[in-house]
């Protein structure tokens, strides 16, 4: 089969979160199982490409027109790359904004990125299947179903919108339609009209033939207002064509026995370079070496609201009281970044933060670190708690989508489970459950258990390259003529 990806974001050449290891990763195993995969992503100002394949495309933007270049960007790992290049759109210090604060033209960006996504799979790179993520490429369906509704070249290749995080809608004024060249009959109940405005990732909510997310869970828990984010009426309509599929994870990046960036390999077998990468990790994050001993606690993360750190916030004093040391990497949202700067002043001796975006340290933190605090208040899929248990390094979870389906609870008396959970969203269940983990970190038997589980569960892409491959089999063979909206 033939599947063009087209996503905003993906390693190794772009990456803000966990999409772009997502965007790496599943193209990668499709190809290994025997799958012709390409991938089409805007050229940012960090990404080299090597040459230019269409030095112009046509894109209506309003009353305007746009011309983007199309360039090659070679083949990695047997996948197939494409960029998106105009200059004025792409060319910045930042994906999406800076400092926090969308860019303005978003909206324009990202409609010019969808259609010209098209263009490739009509004229460049044919495909059987278009496997569209998040809201900035969420009108690639809307305008299958749309502009190129009578095109023949569409006509047999379904659509699946992947939604790595209902919380982005790319959500922009009604006069939008008309500054990107859609169609005003698409601002309607049933299209991509949303209170007053136009929600991109509504309409490919609607006009993707598939929906998939990247948990099981989250599947269903984005049918409820509770984690809807007021889209939980139209997923809820479309409940017969939404998928759960649990992300994977790239074990050639993230595995302690032949990670780059670590100062020591280890494994399931010969747990001895943990050590080492502890003491590394206390001095990279100039934590006194007296930590060696305690557990240490680490954090990767973007700094927002769905990563759950005002609960951190609300019991930070009683946190710190227990014997523990912190090491929090991570940026985004002013008053996270305060919070971290603060308690780091507060307790220099066992707290450090870093305010970067910072791979190296992540994989150190991963390897260095006894135990992984992810409090989200919701989570897709959640990579880091894979990552964490691959290295050992025991994830300390709040019970909510991926994070939910990926931790099984630690039970010191069977011996089973990977880590520890909580389910209410409050600062003092967060406490309980790392009081818990600190308990059974005394035990060192029970510990060393625990960590073994972990290591040798296996999240590796093949199992969910197998399903998202069933996904599309089975998209091909059932094509619905139109959206469920009627908007033509
Ligand atoms: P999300 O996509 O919501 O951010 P995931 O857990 O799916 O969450 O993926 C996050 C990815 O981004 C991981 O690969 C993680 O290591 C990486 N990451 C997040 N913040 C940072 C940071 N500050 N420095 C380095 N890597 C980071
Ligand atoms: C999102 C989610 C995260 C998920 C990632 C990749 O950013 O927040 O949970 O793992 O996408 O699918």
């Amino acid at each position: 089969m033939r599947i063009l990806f087209i996503s905003p974001e993906g390693l190794p050449f772009s990456k803000t979160g966990g999409l772009a290891d997502v965007v790496e990763g599943l193209p990668k195993a499709l190809v290994e199982l025997g799958h012709e995969v390409a991938v089409v992503l805007p050229r940012y100002r960090s990404t080299r490409v090597a040459k230019v394949l269409v030095p112009s495309l046509t894109i209506p933007m309003g009353l305007a027109l746009r011309f983007p270049a199309i360039a090659d960007g070679t083949v990695v790992n047997g996948v197939r790359y494409f960029f998106v290049d105009d200059p004025e759109y792409f060319d910045r210090e930042q994906l999406y904004g800076v400092g926090g604060v969308d860019y303005p033209d978003n909206a324009e960006r990202f409609a010019e990125f969808s259609r010209a996504a098209v263009e490739v799979a009509k004229h460049v790179w044919p495909a059987d299947l278009l496997h569209c993520h998040d809201w900035q490429a969420a009108l690639v369906p809307v305008l299958l179903k749309t502009v190129y509704a009578s095109d023949p070249a569409f006509r047999h290749v379904p659509t699946i919108l992947t939604v790595h995080n209902l919380g982005y809608h790319g959500l922009f004024p009604r006069e939008v339609l008309a500054r990107v060249g859609l169609p005003e009959t698409l601002f309607h109940i049933e299209a991509l009209e949303f209170f007053g405005k136009v929600n991109y990732l509504k309409g490919g909510l609607l006009f993707a033939d598939w929906i998939t997310t990247v948990s099981r869970r989250y599947a269903e828990e984005i049918q409820t207002p509770e984690y809807g984010h007021g889209l939980d009426g139209v997923i809820r309509r479309r409940a017969d064509r939404l998928v759960g599929i649990l992300n994977g994870v790239d074990y050639s990046a993230w595995n302690p026995e032949t990670d780059e960036f670590i100062v020591a390999h280890y494994s399931a077998k010969d747990l001895s370079g943990k050590r080492e990468c502890k003491r590394d990790l206390l001095a990279e994050f100039k934590l006194p070496a007296e930590n060696l001993n305690r557990p240490v606690l680490g954090i990767v993360s973007r700094f927002v609201d769905q990563k759950g750190f005002d609960l951190i916030a609300e019991v930070a004093d009683a946190l710190m009281e227990e014997d523990l040391c912190i090491a929090a990497l991570g940026t985004g949202e002013v008053r996270y970044e305060l919070l971290f700067r603060e308690l780091a002043a507060r307790f220099p001796a066992r707290f450090a933060a870093r305010i970067a975006y910072d791979n190296v340290l992540a994989h150190k933190i991963e390897a260095g670190a006894d135990m992984f605090l992810m409090p989200s208040r919701y989570e897709p899929s959640g990579l880091n708690q894979l990552y964490s248990l691959k290295y050992g390094t025991v994830p300390i979870v709040r019970a909510t989508g991926g994070l939910d389906d990926t931790i099984e609870p630690f039970d010191p008396r069977t011996g089973r489970g990977t880590g520890f959970k909580f389910r209410e969203y409050e600062g003092r269940a967060l406490l309980a459950a790392v009081r818990e983990a600190l308990r059974c970190f005394r035990d060192q038997k029970a510990w060393r258990r625990l960590m073994l589980n972990g290591m040798t569960q296996d999240f590796s892409w093949k199992t969910s390259a197998a399903d998202y491959l069933r996904l599309y089999q089975q998209a091909r063979e059932v094509r619905i003529p139109r959206a469920v909206g009627a908007i033509q």
